[in-house]
């Protein structure tokens, strides 16, 4: 017996420890390291245990006192009230009990009750003294809070001083403040933009914002408060009876009152308010992660009084938690239809928002550099509504030595074609283009389309049966099938088969813009591949140039530029387009804009030159015409961009310029033979 109690105790003193440090964790260094829900889960552990066992229970034991103890660098702030805290109820029947012991008190058989949002953001008190906003605090252990009125005054909802005919000698406004989800995006988004740290998620946004000792720094923020109470108070306008009337008060003095507050009849108005707000929780402006419940009328409210640190006429009814703890057991990559790699975490399944949650995106590379996510690590998975879920966070602290950094493969998982980034973009894609069966279908219902190759009567659903029965891999297998191949297929009558196979015959006399359009370049829309036509004349100088050259095409720049010439490199393009032009596609050849043709083909094409001294051999406007005609650009200074310096008789100071950049420098001669060449 005697060992059994010492094992309890014992027991009870590491769940105590343990609070404790997330309670410093979340209370004084805004920096949470475990989900709401875990943290409760041992709150309720250790209230349960000194429930059974009373003779255990100590002063210190943090069921007994709120939060933890306010940072050094804040003045401290003695609340005359104390900022209690609320029990919480994650079931029914939590409710049932609370709404039964209510009634045992009041000797009442349905009570009225304030139904409200909880917020979830961070709990302040505002003081004001005479109408004028004089000092606001954090909760902090509840009876010593930080002083943070430099940094409250930034926030525009909170009042400065109370409308001119209210101006009662004290009172204290308690509410939270939060920052609305719009916000947080914006802030996060603009947090990537300055290479700063982004938090994870509107709460953390807010406590950081607020707990700043730089208030500069929060006027930055945009935060909101919602007031729900008051604390002490000498205002003889102040409603005594009820709480819905001080709510209805608090917000004719100008401070914002959640339009979602109600006043309810028993166990049943309770419950139907619960399920009002959680359908309406993902479409609410501001996080919440649950309801309060507060007997409204103020004399019932001080029959029922305090237990501890919570009172007894008001309950927290918490929603399931949208974040939870799990392992990332591996990181796979998705190829999306335009051949965006996605990296997935492949997770220990978790309960999270209401399903089992096993793979959750990591956005791109760059969301997993800055959250430092690694194979093997415990971290925070997020399901909020409808969304997708997310890794939130890393918890380092449990990081295992063997975690693995993760890398984005160099080929695409599916196909094996080569994984580019554009300098534009955050994601990797894969180059297999009309190869790659995840994009497989995406291309060829483009290669189809009207404005490109047109077959009609090819839709979506005849091409997601023909790629999954892999009848077609590529645009080139269209020209391929048969006619028993495609009665194959679901809903296909043989007239429509026939139909089709017409279609797909017709489409083969075409023109070369068409074709190149449907190839599905990257970047390469109707217009760029309408000029590529007109500039190159053939689809073999298109599949020849280089990207230099590209650029001298207009409105072709270096993106697009370095689109064609990526997807001409892979081999699975050539391939297909050979057997796209072996299968009788035609069009008819012209020559291009051959005077444009020879200015973007040369080796000239896209250089800079400066001319200095004179030429013996033709003039100066002669030699700047002829560079112009081969594509190149004559500039009248020296810079780092020029390509050749062309040195005549009598060479100036651009010739000195020209050898202190250790730019090439071509004599008469070699200039001569470089036009000549072409
Ligand atoms: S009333 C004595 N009403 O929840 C009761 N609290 O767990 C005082 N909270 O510290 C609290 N929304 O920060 C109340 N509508 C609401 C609330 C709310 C959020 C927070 C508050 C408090 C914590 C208690």
């Amino acid at each position: 017996m005697c060992a059994e109690i010492e094992q309890i105790k014992q027991q009870i003193q590491s769940l105590r420890i343990e609070i404790e440090r997330h309670n410093h964790q979340y209370y004084a260094l805004d920096d949470p390291v475990i989900p709401d829900m875990e943290y409760d889960k041992l709150f309720i552990r250790l209230q349960q245990l000194e429930q059974e066992y009373p003779q255990l229970i100590t002063i210190d034991s943090p069921t007994q006192r709120i939060g933890a103890s306010p940072l050094k660098q804040f003045s401290q702030i003695a609340h005359g009230v104390a900022m209690l805290s609320l029990n919480n109820a994650f079931v029914d029947e939590d409710i049932q009990a609370f709404d039964r012991r209510v009634r045992e008190v009041l000797l009442s058989n349905s009570v009225e009750y304030m139904a409200e949002p909880k917020f979830d953001g961070i709990a302040v008190s505002l003081r004001y003294e005479k109408g004028i906003f004089k000092a606001g605090a954090t909760r902090g252990d509840g009876y010593i809070g930080e002083d943070i009125t430099l940094n409250l005054r930034t926030i525009h909802a909170i009042p400065l001083i109370l409308p001119h005919d209210h101006s009662p000698p004290l009172l204290e406004v308690r509410g939270e403040v939060l920052m609305l989800k719009a916000d947080f995006l914006a802030l996060n988004e603009r947090q990537v933009r300055m290479d700063e740290k982004t938090f994870a998620n509107p709460r953390n946004a807010a406590a950081g914002s607020l707990r700043q000792l730089d208030s500069t720094i929060t006027a930055t923020r945009r935060l909101a408060f919602f007031a729900y109470g008051v604390g002490e108070f000498d205002d003889p306008s102040l409603p005594r009876d009820k709480q819905s009337h001080v709510m209805d008060y608090l917000a004719s003095l100008h401070f914002p009152v959640a339009k979602e507050v109600k006043t309810v009849s028993g166990m049943e108005g309770l419950l139907s308010y619960y399920q009002s707000i959680g359908s309406q929780r993902k479409n609410l402006p501001y996080d919440i992660d649950g309801v309060v419940y507060k007997v409204n009328a103020v004399l019932d409210q001080e029959k029922l009084g305090y237990v501890s640190r919570a009172p007894r006429f008001a309950i927290a009814h918490k929603f399931p938690a949208q974040e939870a703890l799990t392992q990332v057991i591996d990181i796979a990559v998705q190829v999306g239809r335009t051949g965006a790699l996605t990296p997935v975490a492949r997770l220990q399944p978790v309960f999270v928002g209401g399903v089992t949650v096993t793979n959750a995106t990591l956005h791109n590379i760059d969301e997993i550099t800055r959250k430092d996510v690694r194979i093997g690590d415990t971290v925070v998975v997020r399901r909020a509504g409808d969304v997708i879920p997310e890794v939130a966070s890393v918890i380092i602290e449990k990081r295992l030595q063997q975690a693995q950094v993760f890398h984005m493969p160099s080929h695409c998982p599916v196909c094996h074609s080569h994984v580019v980034r554009y300098a534009d973009e955050a994601v990797f894609r894969c180059t297999g283009g009309l190869f790659c069966p995840a994009q497989r279908k995406q291309a060829i219902l483009h290669f189809a389309s009207r404005r490109a190759m047109d077959i009609e009567g090819l839709g979506e659903k005849l091409v997601e049966q023909m790629v999954d029965h892999a009848i077609v891999r590529t645009p080139a297998d269209l020209y391929k099938l048969g006619l028993s191949a495609l009665a194959n297929l679901q809903r296909m009558a043989q007239k429509s088969a026939n139909n089709i196979l017409q279609a797909i015959e017709k489409s083969k006399r075409t023109t070369l813009s068409r074709f190149i359009y449907a190839l599905g370049i990257r970047n390469v829309g109707e217009t760029t591949a309408k000029d590529l036509a007109k500039y190159l004349g053939s689809l073999d100088r298109l599949m020849a140039i280089n990207d230099v050259q590209l650029q001298q095409i207009p409105d072709v720049g270096p993106i697009v530029a370095q689109s064609i010439v990526n997807f001409f490199a892979e081999q699975h393009n050539q391939e297909v387009i050979e057997q796209l032009r072996a299968s009788g596609i035609h069009w008819e050849e012209h020559e291009g804009q051959s005077s444009q043709l020879d200015a973007i083909t040369s080796p000239l094409s896209g250089k800079v030159f400066v001319l200095t001294g004179t030429l013996s051999g033709m003039g100066r406007e002669q030699a700047k015409e002829k560079i112009a005609m081969l594509g190149g650009k004559v500039s009248s200074q020296v810079s780092k961009k020029t390509d050749y310096v062309v040195v005549g008789i009598d060479p100036g100071s651009k010739y000195d310029k020209a050898v202190d950049l250790a730019i090439a420098l071509l004599n008469e001669d070699e200039f001569m033979a470089l036009l000549q060449n072409h």
